[in-house]
């Protein structure tokens, strides 16, 4: 069965969490998209992991990873990323394998991707890794896949630089290259976990273009990333929080006040830890943005939802989520393509009453406090999508199941 896990916002949404805990029922798990602008976090016990590049399946004994065709790789962070993991006793050999179709991030892309952002009368507020250069050279039709590192013709033409930059990682590369969709035939009749990057309002085609990121982050790349065709994709779980974050410039229609509500916007970020895990920056917060999220689950064939950071809303007397936005006199409920309206968009309010305790001892729906389940209850009514896991802390063992991940 392959199972697909897609961050529902802009992410940030605690992908890495649910990748991690979904992979325990997985044989493989492939990365299909994006690169080091990535950043997820990972709780076991008292040690926290950040993975950029890796998938967070790599965190099992056992289990095999791959970075899939969809995926722009940074050599020089992949294998930094992979000597910490070893350093910290995670053996990786013979278990990371890489897409031949995977294009190369170079190191001077990164100076121009940051300069260029620099540059634009608008910017976007890149994490300044070489991403969104290395993509548009790969769509210039100039790009480096792993699979022409041995095309003699090929690396004749590049810059001396570059060239070598790329002989100190060569043969490494090499020998974890792989033919995804052979691979992915193997495990036909297993379990596979396919873990996008970003969020569906970050994809380049479904975000808030031009404020997007420049890879397919929704679930549709998993299918080119993983080498197998969209049929084959058996359900898709879109990970989000009870809350809304975003990194970087562009529209955020539920973004809370920084004047007038200065105080819940420090006590989410705080509370939620809200800051970047690639770059540290602080994220922007607000409410939980209904009209995205429906947008979310119905570009993206959202099976079921998963929730995270619920427990942030804890200590909260009353909770508000956005319903609808108002343009220009006008209530909005489906999400528009229009940057000059999302930018004007007021957010609906709608109330929910607090629960007022914590959540974290909560191992079951039944558990939850009612005002905990009515918020549930009104996100799957709102959305028209059940919500199969709620998290409730970072640790793997505060999450839990109400409709099995796994089952067609
Ligand atoms: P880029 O992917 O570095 O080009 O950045 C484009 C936009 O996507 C910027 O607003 C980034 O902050 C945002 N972005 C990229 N990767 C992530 C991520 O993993 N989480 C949240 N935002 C991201």
């Amino acid at each position: 069965m392959n199972v697909v896990v897609i961050g529902a916002q802009w992410g940030d949404e605690g992908k890495g969490k649910m990748v991690d805990y979904l992979a325990q029922n997985a044989q493989a798990v492939v990365r299909y998209a994006g690169g080091a602008n990535a950043g997820h976090t990972i709780v076991i016990g008292d040690q926290q992991y950040a993975l950029h590049q890796v998938p967070s399946g790599i965190l099992y004994p056992g289990k095999t990873v791959y970075l899939g065709s969809g995926m722009v790789i940074d050599p020089q962070a992949l294998f930094e990323e992979l000597q910490m993991l070893k350093d910290r006793g995670i053996n990786w050999e013979g278990r990371v394998f890489i897409s031949d179709r995977a294009h190369i991030v170079l190191p001077r892309y990164r100076q121009i991707d940051k300069e260029r952002d620099a540059a634009r009368k608008r910017p976007i507020g890149t994490t300044g890794r070489g991403i969104g250069i290395t993509y548009s050279m790969k769509s210039e039709r100039d790009g480096i896949r792993l699979a022409d590192l041995d095309w003699a013709e090929k690396m004749q033409d590049l810059e001396k630089e570059d060239l070598d930059f790329l002989e100190q990682y060569k043969e490494k590369l090499i020998s974890m290259r792989v033919n995804i969709s052979s691979e992915m035939w193997k495990y036909r009749n297993k379990n596979v976990l396919m873990e996008g990057a970003q969020g569906a309002m970050l994809d380049l085609d479904l975000g808030t273009y031009p404020y997007v990121s420049s890879g397919l982050s929704c679930s549709a790349g998993a299918s080119v990333g993983s080498g197998i065709g969209p049929r084959k994709l058996d359900k898709i779980l879109g990970v989000f929080k009870a809350y809304t974050t975003r990194v970087g410039n562009g529209p955020m229609p539920s973004e809370f006040d920084e004047n007038s509500q200065s105080e819940l916007y420090k006590f989410v970020r705080d509370t939620g830890r809200e800051y970047g895990v690639t770059t540290g920056r602080p994220r922007r917060c607000g409410y939980l943005d209904l009209v995205a999220l429906r947008y979310a689950c119905r570009t993206n064939s959202i099976d079921d939802l998963l929730l995270t950071h619920l427990d942030v809303y804890d200590s909260l007397n009353e909770i508000e989520a956005c319903v609808g936005y108002e343009i220009d006199g006008k209530i909005v409920t489906e999400f528009p393509a229009s940057i000059e309206d999302l930018n004007k968009a007021k957010p609906i309010l709608e109330k929910f009453p607090g629960w007022k305790k914590s959540l974290k001892e909560c191992k079951t729906f039944k558990k939850l406090p009612k005002e905990a389940k009515n918020y549930i209850k009104y996100i799957e009514s709102y959305t028209g999508t059940k919500i199969g896991i709620v998290s409730v802390g970072y640790e793997r063992n505060e999450t839990f199941i109400l409709r099995n991940p796994w089952k067609k």
